[in-house]
């Protein structure tokens, strides 16, 4: 999962060598899963064909203010469908008509009806790239608020070497992934998010074990993502699958090893989200060879595992601690008595009385309660659950 997922990103691709790049940045933003449109100039088309472009991008290409029967090619609704522009390769003359309001073609007049923040990857050779015209058009072009994302140095189509090839695809993407991040409220926070049920062995093939699915955990680990946050994900055994650059998982098994893991990411944690379903108990003695079948009934002994969040709430110092309680009876009781108890700053409560919520479901339908507060959502997605919850914890964390 990247940043760009789900976003709308117009790409202007204009006449410079560094346009057939553009190609393999339009392949990085669609598996980044972004849903990419692209605008060409007609030099652009002289080196990479809008064929090409449309067959990647999954939509037709526009260059010109009018199509083959004379339509508009509405710039205004282009501009206004982008969550961001980029131009890359931006050439000298296009930096140039940008930064003066130039629209003598769709580009620019796309760029200048956009509403979102404009990128550009400029191109072009090393003595053009340091005239002080081009200069001052990417200061021009700063100044204007947009997004500079400097070219490399190294070899040119001229045969020299120097200052002025476009960014480098991957960069220019991770350029525009990092850049969204910084904008985001939980960007440079970091979240610790247990998920999940935990196995507590009895023999090498046997275990205690519950029926939690690892969904919410996974859930609240995706708006964390979204939202810029760095996230480590302590997740018991489960099929479920999250990948993010900003996602670091640990997988455990037993309650113990949640315990250290948890002990271990405590102290950089910002804000710590306790969603797993952590067996209370575990088995006092380990058998070492499978257990044999017998007619004779058998017992097995059992030890309390570590309460984890508890341990936690005695450690606390700057970080926001977030748990779960599953209730049957006495609900908001007991989870307010769980939040003292455990010396938390919020538990969500989800009562299995409730029809929405429970375990491998893919709804929930909780209560957020606080020392001041309970409020009760209806009942919805677990993705939209974790936003819920998000959304309350962004308003009371500064
Ligand atoms: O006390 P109870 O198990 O109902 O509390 C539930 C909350 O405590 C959940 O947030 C769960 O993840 C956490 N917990 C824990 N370690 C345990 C048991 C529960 O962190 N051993």
């Amino acid at each position: 999962m990247s940043i760009l997922s789900g976003k709308h990103i117009l790409l202007g691709i204009t006449g410079g060598i560094a346009a057939y790049k553009s190609a393999f940045l339009v392949r990085l933003l669609k598996k980044a899963g972004a849903d990419v449109k692209v605008i060409m100039t007609k030099e652009a088309e002289e080196f990479v064909t809008p064929l090409t472009l449309s067959t990647l991008s999954e939509h037709p290409v526009v260059s010109s203010f009018t199509d083959q029967e004379k339509n508009w090619n509405n710039h205004v609704d282009l501009g206004l469908w982008a969550d961001l522009m980029l131009v890359a390769p931006a050439t000298a003359n296009t930096l140039s008509k940008m930064a003066s309001g130039n629209a003598n073609n769709l580009l620019i007049t796309t760029y200048l009806s956009a509403k979102c923040p404009v990128y550009f990857a400029p191109a072009m050779d090393l003595d053009m790239y340091k005239h002080p015209s081009s200069k001052a058009s990417i200061d021009q072009l700063i100044s204007f608020g947009n997004k500079f994302i400097k070219p490399e140095s190294g070899f040119l189509a001229s045969g020299l070497i120097g200052e002025g090839r476009m960014a480098e695809p991957e960069r220019i993407v991770a350029f525009l992934e990092n850049d969204i991040r910084t904008q985001l409220p939980l960007y440079q926070r970091t979240i610790t998010i247990t998920a999940g049920p935990t196995y507590e062995a009895i023999d090498p093939v046997r275990f205690i074990g519950n029926h939690s699915s690892g969904k919410m955990g996974f859930e609240l680990a995706t708006q964390a993502l979204k939202l810029g946050a760095s996230v480590n994900l302590i997740t018991g055994p489960t099929h479920l699958k999250l990948q993010h650059n900003q996602l670091n998982r640990i997988d455990v098994v037993s309650a113990q090893d949640m315990f250290e893991a948890s002990k271990a990411y405590f102290n950089q944690s910002d804000i710590f989200i306790a969603s797993a379903a952590v067996s209370d108990y575990k088995p006092k003695e380990q058998y070492q060879q499978k257990l044999k079948k017998s007619e004779a009934a058998f017992k097995i002994d059992l030890e309390p595992t570590p309460d984890i969040l508890r341990h936690l709430g005695s450690l606390k110092a700057k970080q926001f601690l977030v748990g779960f309680a599953l209730e049957t009876e006495n609900e908001e009781e007991n989870a307010k008595a769980k939040l003292k108890k455990k010396n938390l700053d919020l538990i969500v409560l989800n009562s299995l009385n409730d029809s929405g919520a429970g375990f491998k479901k893919d709804t929930n339908s909780i209560r957020i309660i606080t020392n001041t507060e309970t409020k009760r959502y209806e009942t919805k997605s677990k993705a939209l659950v974790a936003k819920d919850i998000f959304d309350y914890i962004l308003k009371v964390v500064e």
